[in-house]
């Protein structure tokens, strides 16, 4: 479904590679966390799948379809059914959480519709089943700034989920949280996972969240994959590799 092939970055004025011939594939049903410390390559990583990130060399498959053989505007239409949630939300602060909600449908709606902020009944009746489907009844009209981190999330994953997503990315969605908030997020994504069958992959930070939640799990360092298999075959001797100076 998503496959790197020799897939490596160097920023521009840059020596050394944020990411180095990274091959990888992905498959539909697949819950999928990237572990990794900081400035491992993770946030390059996972932008390169959604062609945020152009790979300097190497190609990213995506359904079959070379993403650097893509246009803009193609590349855009892959996006719009890419879901991808982050560690600042990226939502509006001053707008409600319905209108947060419903600039999931950007991508798919002209722009005179978007800066008119014209919505049909039938895409509010979606971010409202989105915004339930996240437990956040209630809150339709309340302005995000007035929400807790935790329900934050919850309206990025709400945004994201209006969009149709097949494939769910994830950049650190649960940095800024507590643990037990992040272990709800994290349920809620695991969920959401299997209800709509998916194809996730989620940068995380904590191995314990990895472990509990994912399938599989891909470990970065120095821009290089040094593990990439069962969660629980990640012990002792890959995390010190992960996480150690070595
Ligand atoms: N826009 C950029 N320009 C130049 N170098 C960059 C840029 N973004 C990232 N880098 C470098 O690329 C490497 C990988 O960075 P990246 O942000 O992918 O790591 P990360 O694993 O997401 O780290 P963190 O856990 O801190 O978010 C780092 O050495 C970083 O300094
Ligand atoms: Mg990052």
């Amino acid at each position: 479904m998503i496959q790197c092939k020799d897939v490596s970055v160097t920023y521009p004025g840059s020596h050394t590679k944020a990411l180095q011939t990274v091959n990888l594939t992905f498959q539909k049903g697949e819950f999928v966390c990237v572990l990794g410390k900081s400035g491992a390559g993770k946030s390059t990583f996972i932008r390169c799948l959604n062609g945020l990130q152009s790979p300097t060399e190497g190609d990213v498959i995506y359904h079959e379809q070379s993403l650097k053989k893509l246009s803009e505007a193609e590349l855009r239409k892959i996006r719009q059914h890419t879901g991808m949630i982050f560690q600042q939300f990226n939502l509006i602060p001053r707008l409600s959480v319905m209108h947060n909600v419903l600039t999931g449908l950007f991508g798919s709606r002209s722009s005179f519709k978007n800066l008119a902020g014209l919505f049909t009944k039938e895409e509010k009746a979606a971010a409202d089943a989105a915004i339930k489907s996240v437990g956040l009844s209630g809150f339709e009209n309340r302005r995000v700034e007035q929400l807790s981190g935790g329900q934050k999330q919850r309206v990025g994953i709400a945004r994201a989920l209006v969009q149709q997503p097949t494939v769910l990315l994830g950049d650190e969605p649960v940095a800024s949280l507590d643990p037990g908030t992040a272990n709800q997020i994290f349920t809620l994504l695991r969920n959401m996972h299997d209800d709509l069958g998916l194809l996730t992959i989620i940068n995380v930070h904590d191995l314990q969240l990895a472990k509990k939640y994912a399938d599989r799990v891909i470990a970065l360092k120095d821009g290089q994959v040094i593990f990439n298999g069962l969660p629980e075959m990640f012990g002792d001797r890959e995390y010190d590799l992960t996480y150690g100076d070595k």
